[in-house]
C-alpha cells in the first residue's frame, strides 16, 4: 500500500476558480458537428435540428466557452459559406481532414446552438488561407448590433440580436507544417499584430489569443512564443497551449505520469512568457489559452469510411473516434488537476473535443448518446470547483517512469468556497500496482460537514463505455473513508480518480 499526505488550508490559495477552465471545443472534424450536435430528423432533435440527448449530456458536463470553428478546419474556412439560407449554403471540400463541408452548420446556428446549451462562444478566424480583412468581416457580422452591411445580413439571417463574441483566436497551429498557410514566427506575429490592432480598432475590449506551438513537443516551443510574443504582446491577452496525450509502447507507468509533463510545459511557457515581458518591460501579464487538451490515439484517423489517400470526399466521416477506458480518464483527470494547479496562469481552457471526436460525449447517427469514461473528472471538477483554488503541500510515493522519472504516485488539488463553506478535493493514484492510502489534513473545514468521496476505477484498467454497455464504467461512492479530527483518511485504488465533496 502506497502513502500520501496533503496539507489543506484555505488561507494558501493558487487564484479564482476560473469558469473559462472548464471550456471545450467543437471542430468541423468527423462527425462532432454533423450526427454530433446537428442531426436535423434525429428523434430527439429540436426545432434547429440540434440533437436534445447531446444538449442535455453538454449541460450535465457542464461546459463554459466553447471553442469554434476549429482546428485546422479553420485554416481553410470562409466563414460566409456557413450562414444566410441553407439551400444556398456551397458544399465545399475540408482540405484540413478531407472531408465534405456541407455548410448546413455555421456561425448563426453555433451560436444558437451554444445559447441553448448555456455556454459561451470562443471564434477562431482564418489566418492560413484568409487575413485582416475577413477577421474584421465576421467580427462585424457577429458583434456590430445593426446599421452596417454585415450585420444586417446578421439580422435578416434571423439573428437580431449579436453574437457579442468576446474571446477570438487569431488562427490556429500556425507552426505546423500540417496547416494550410503555415508560416514562420516571424510571419505570423506580424499577421496576428496586424489583425488583433484591427479587431481592436472595431472593439477594443474583445479578449485575443494569438497561437503558440501546436504541441509542446515541437522543436520550435518556447522560440515561436518569443518571437509570436514579441510581436504581439501588446495586442493580446492570452497566448495559446495544445497538448495531447497517450500510451504508447505499452508503457502505462510513463502514460500514467502525463500530468507530470503537462505541469513542466506550462511551467517553461509561463517563464517563456514572464522573460518576453521583461524584455518588453511591460507592465502586462499574458495568461494561457490551453485550448486544445485531451488524452489522444493519434492512429485512429482513418477507417472503413475514410481510408487513407481518399480522392472522394465523404460527409461526416467516423475520424478520431477514441474510445476512453479507465487509464485514460485518469489521466485525463492529472491533466485537468495540473490544468487547476496553475490557475494563476492558465485561465482559458477547451477539452478537445466535446461530441464523437476524442470526446466525452458519443453518439450513434438515429440512436443514443453516453458518456465516455472522460465524462466524469470534467463533470465533477466542472460542478463542484468553485471559488479559489487552493496551494496544497502534498507529499506522496512516488514511482519510476521511463519518460518522466520519478512521479508522485498521488496527485491532487482543492478548492474552497468561502461564501458557502464548500470545498472539493480532486485525486489520482497514477501508481497502476497498488492502492494508496491518503491523509488529509483539513482543520476546521471540515467542523459541522459532510464528507463524500466518489472513485472512478476498474479491476480492467482498459475498461471503457460503448453503445452496447454505456454504463460499463462510471464514478462510484468510495466507502474507505474516515474523518477524525479533521483528518481524514481515503484508499484510492490503483489508477483511480477520486472526488471528495466537503458541503
Ligand atoms: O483536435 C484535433 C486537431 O488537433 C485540431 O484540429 C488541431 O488544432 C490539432 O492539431
Amino acid at each position: 500500500m502506497a502513502h500520501a499526505h496533503i496539507d489543506l488550508d484555505p488561507r494558501f490559495t493558487i487564484g479564482p476558480v476560473q469558469r473559462r477552465l472548464f471550456g471545450s471545443f467543437v471542430e468541423h472534424l468527423g462527425r462532432c458537428v454533423y450526427t454530433g450536435i446537428y442531426e436535423p430528423g434525429h428523434p430527439t432533435a429540436d426545432e434547429d435540428g440540434f440533437r436534445g440527448d447531446v444538449l442535455e449530456l453538454v449541460k450535465e458536463l457542464g461546459v463554459s466557452a466553447i471553442r469554434y470553428p476549429g482546428g485546422n478546419f479553420v485554416s481553410g474556412y470562409r466563414w460566409e459559406d456557413g450562414v444566410g439560407p441553407k439551400e444556398e449554403r456551397p458544399r465545399r471540400v475540408d482540405l484540413a481532414w478531407h472531408s465534405l463541408e456541407t455548410n448546413e452548420f455555421g456561425l448563426d446556428e453555433f451560436a444558437r446552438w451554444a445559447d441553448k446549451a448555456g455556454s459561451e462562444v470562443m471564434y477562431a478566424v482564418n489566418l492560413g488561407t484568409r487575413g485582416v480583412q475577413e477577421a474584421l468581416d465576421v467580427l462585424e457580422y457577429s458583434n456590430i448590433k445593426e446599421g452596417t452591411t454585415l450585420s444586417d445580413q446578421r439580422v435578416a439571417n434571423g439573428a437580431p440580436e449579436p453574437h457579442n463574441i468576446r474571446m477570438w483566436c487569431l488562427g490556429n497551429e500556425m507552426d505546423g507544417p500540417w496547416q494550410l498557410g503555415h508560416v514562420s514566427a516571424d510571419d505570423y506575429g506580424k499577421i496576428a499584430a496586424k489583425t488583433a490592432s484591427a479587431m481592436r480598432q472595431m472593439d477594443p475590449t474583445l479578449e485575443l489569443v494569438a497561437c503558440g506551438s501546436s504541441k509542446p513537443i515541437m522543436p520550435t516551443f518556447a522560440e515561436w512564443e518569443r518571437v509570436v510574443l514579441h510581436h504581439t504582446y501588446q495586442h493580446v491577452d492570452y497566448i495559446s497551449a495544445h497538448a495531447y496525450y497517450e500510451e504508447l509502447d505499452g508503457d502505462l507507468d510513463s502514460f500514467l505520469a502525463s500530468g507530470a509533463n503537462m505541469d513542466e510545459f506550462i511551467e517553461s511557457l509561463v517563464a517563456t512568457i514572464d522573460h518576453v515581458k521583461a524584455a518588453l518591460k511591460s507592465d502586462k501579464t499574458i495568461n494561457i489559452s490551453f485550448d486544445e487538451w485531451n488524452v489522444w490515439y493519434n492512429k485512429r484517423w482513418h477507417t472503413e469510411d475514410k481510408p487513407r489517400n481518399a480522392t472522394d470526399w465523404h460527409y461526416a466521416p467516423r475520424l478520431l473516434e477514441d474510445q476512453y477506458s479507465v487509464a485514460d480518464a485518469v489521466v485525463f483527470g492529472s491533466l485537468l488537476i495540473s490544468l487547476l494547479k496553475h490557475a494563476d496562469r492558465v485561465t482559458s481552457a477547451s477539452l478537445a473535443q466535446l461530441v464523437n471526436v476524442i470526446a466525452p460525449i458519443m453518439t450513434e447517427p438515429g440512436g443514443a448518446a453516453w458518456r465516455q469514461t472522460i465524462f466524469y473528472p470534467f463533470a465533477e471538477a466542472s460542478r463542484l470547483a468553485t471559488g479559489e483554488v487552493l496551494r496544497l503541500n502534498l507529499s506522496s510515493d512516488t514511482y519510476e517512469t521511463e519518460k518522466y522519472g520519478t512521479v508522485n504516485r498521488v496527485d491532487a488539488i482543492a478548492t474552497h468556497d468561502a461564501e458557502t463553506g464548500a470545498a472539493a478535493v480532486f485525486l489520482v493514484n497514477r501508481g497502476a500496482d497498488e492502492s494508496a492510502t491518503v491523509t488529509i489534513d483539513l482543520g476546521a473545514l471540515v467542523d459541522g460537514k459532510s464528507v463524500t468521496a466518489t472513485t472512478l476505477t476498474d479491476d480492467d484498467v482498459y475498461a471503457s463505455n460503448s453503445l452496447e454497455a454505456p454504463e460499463r464504467v462510471v464514478p462510484r461512492a468510495n466507502e474507505e473513508l474516515t474523518v477524525e479530527d479533521g483528518r481524514l483518511t481515503i484508499t484510492l485504488p490503483a489508477v483511480s480518480w477520486t472526488t471528495l465533496t466537503i458541503s
